[in-house]
């Protein structure tokens, strides 16, 4: 796949097959993350790859969230949302936590924040070019004290996201407005 290619076909996958993912995909899709830009080469960023029994933890910690949340708003079924949230996690090959490593300067932090988004998508189009699929997360896991603590997030760090990594069941389609309709071209 040629990266244009691949930055035309890429989705976010909600529904993926249970196939483990090489750790050489992984790292590969690692590798491709520190390649992106990032203003004064701050490299502001850090990788928690959760598998195995520890990702069976983070499933655990998203069902505990889920409920919270779904108590909160009164939805009926509130013990089955929570449910497909934790198998959702439980059932994947692996999650990367993306970590943002934080600036003192706040200005510094919003370059870092863009710098550690381009890396997201960076190893999401990496992986996209071994066929595996990803998701970028976000929500309460991503404050929810033991998720931090599991994935060992410090004082001057937030997570930025959980990508979900799994070859995919099916690719969605989901349009876009033409560029054109979005540009105007200045002469
Ligand atoms: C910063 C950011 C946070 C996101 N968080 C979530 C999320 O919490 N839940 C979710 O379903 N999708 C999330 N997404 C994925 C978007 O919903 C997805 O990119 C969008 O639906 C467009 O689909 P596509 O990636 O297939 O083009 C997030 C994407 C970004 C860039």
């Amino acid at each position: 796949m040629n990266l244009y290619e691949g930055l035309i076909t890429r989705r976010t996958i909600h529904r993926f097959r249970p196939d483990p993912v090489s750790d050489s995909i992984i790292s590969r899709m690692l590798e491709a993350a520190v390649q992106a830009p990032n203003h004064h080469v701050t490299q502001p960023w850090r990788f928690v790859v959760v598998k195995g029994h520890s990702l069976h933890k983070l499933a655990d910690y998203r069902y505990a969230v889920a409920l919270e949340k779904a108590h909160k708003q009164n939805r009926p079924h509130a013990q089955r949302i929570a449910e497909q949230a934790r198998e959702d996690f439980a059932s994947l090959p692996a999650v990367i936590a993306v970590i943002q490593i934080l600036a003192d300067d706040i200005f510094q932090q919003q370059e870092d924040y863009a710098a550690v988004s381009c890396a997201t998508y960076a190893m999401m189009l990496a992986a996209w070019d071994h066929g595996v699929g990803t998701y970028w997360g976000t929500g309460g896991i991503t404050r929810y004290p033991p998720a931090l603590q599991l994935c060992q997030v410090k004082d001057n760090e937030r997570i930025v996201a959980f990508v979900r990594v799994g070859y995919p069941h099916d690719v969605p389609h989901v349009p876009r407005i033409p560029a054109e309709d979005k540009t105007s071209w200045l002469s």
